[in-house]
């Protein structure tokens, strides 16, 4: 048995190698074409590049009109649930990847699956989403039972303060203890934690927004905030040409 595996994978082993001889001329028309040069030039190497950054610049702009601007604006400046693109503040990622690289791919990761995508046989579903999605979820206390709204009213004055707001101090002093169950998904600190899409809470910038109803809303109700996977509709080149395109626009 293992002798007959053996000779198949020599024979495997051959017909990859032959196959390899054909590749020189496909290699070339591929040097060619922007897309496939795209799919393999590192983010510098297309900014360094006219024809290049054109492919990226145009691809992009064709794609955001037509798929993004109706979710996160015209200006990818975001609208309420859907995030401003261009803040540099990642949900998901990028944050944590200093090149320029780990930043385009995890980008790239969220064009291709989405973010909690459920449109999908029950077969694919891992926990109730499909498997490759972004997936985590801002549970909904008051809805689960697990926080009071007394408990809730000070955690909004904890979230208030942690944003650098008016807050009472009291109440804030008083949510200190629940906080501990928010610090999975927001950090220790509230600092946000990027590998479950847990926004920071420390700084201005909000997804929902930051008065005291919708701080309550948000922590009482839960959210499932959705963006759809784009791996079946647009190519391979043009999700870079996206990754990119984003990442030369944002502010670092
Ligand atoms: C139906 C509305 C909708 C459409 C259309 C949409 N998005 Fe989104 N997108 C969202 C929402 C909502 C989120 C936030 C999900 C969350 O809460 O994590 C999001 C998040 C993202 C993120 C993650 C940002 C971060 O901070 O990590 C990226 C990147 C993104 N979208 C890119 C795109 C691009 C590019 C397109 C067009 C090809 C697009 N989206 C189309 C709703 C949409
Ligand atoms: C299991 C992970 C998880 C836990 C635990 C969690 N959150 Fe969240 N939280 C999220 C995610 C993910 C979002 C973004 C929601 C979305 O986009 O659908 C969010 C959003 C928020 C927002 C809105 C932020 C904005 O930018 O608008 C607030 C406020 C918040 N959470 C507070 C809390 C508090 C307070 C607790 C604890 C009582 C908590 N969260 C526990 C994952 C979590």
């Amino acid at each position: 048995m293992r002798r007959l595996y053996t000779t198949l994978n020599a024979r495997f082993l051959c017909a990859c190698l032959s196959l390899a001889c054909l590749l020189p001329q496909s290699a070339y028309a591929a040097d060619t074409d922007p897309a496939v040069r795209v799919l393999n030039a590192s983010p510098e190497a297309i900014a360094a590049d006219p024809a290049l950054a054109g492919f990226v610049k145009q691809t992009a702009e064709s794609a955001i009109s037509e798929h993004c601007s109706r979710c996160h604006g015209p200006e990818l400046r975001g609208a309420p649930g859907a995030p401003d693109l261009l803040d540099y503040d990642w949900l998901w990622g990028s944050a944590t990847d200093s090149s320029a690289v780990g930043a385009v791919m995890q980008i790239q990761r969220t064009l291709l699956y989405g973010i909690r995508n459920k449109d999908c046989p029950p077969e694919q579903q891992s926990y109730g989403a499909c498997a490759a999605t972004r997936f985590s979820q801002m549970p909904g206390y008051l809805k689960m039972q697990t926080l009071n709204e007394a408990q809730i009213a000070d955690l909004v004055e904890y979230v208030l303060k942690l944003q650098g707001g008016e807050a009472d101090a009291g109440a804030a002093g008083r949510a200190e203890a629940d906080f501990a169950v928010c610090t999975e998904c927001h950090g220790e600190f509230g600092e946000g934690d990027p590998a479950f899409g847990g926004p920071n809470l420390t700084d201005a910038i909000t997804l929902f927004g930051n008065d005291r109803e919708t701080i309550r809303d948000v922590i009482a109700n839960g959210r499932e905030g959705a963006c759809p996977p784009w791996g079946d509709t647009l190519d391979a080149a043009a999700i870079k040409a996206l990754a990119v395109h984003i990442y030369n626009l944002a502010e670092k």
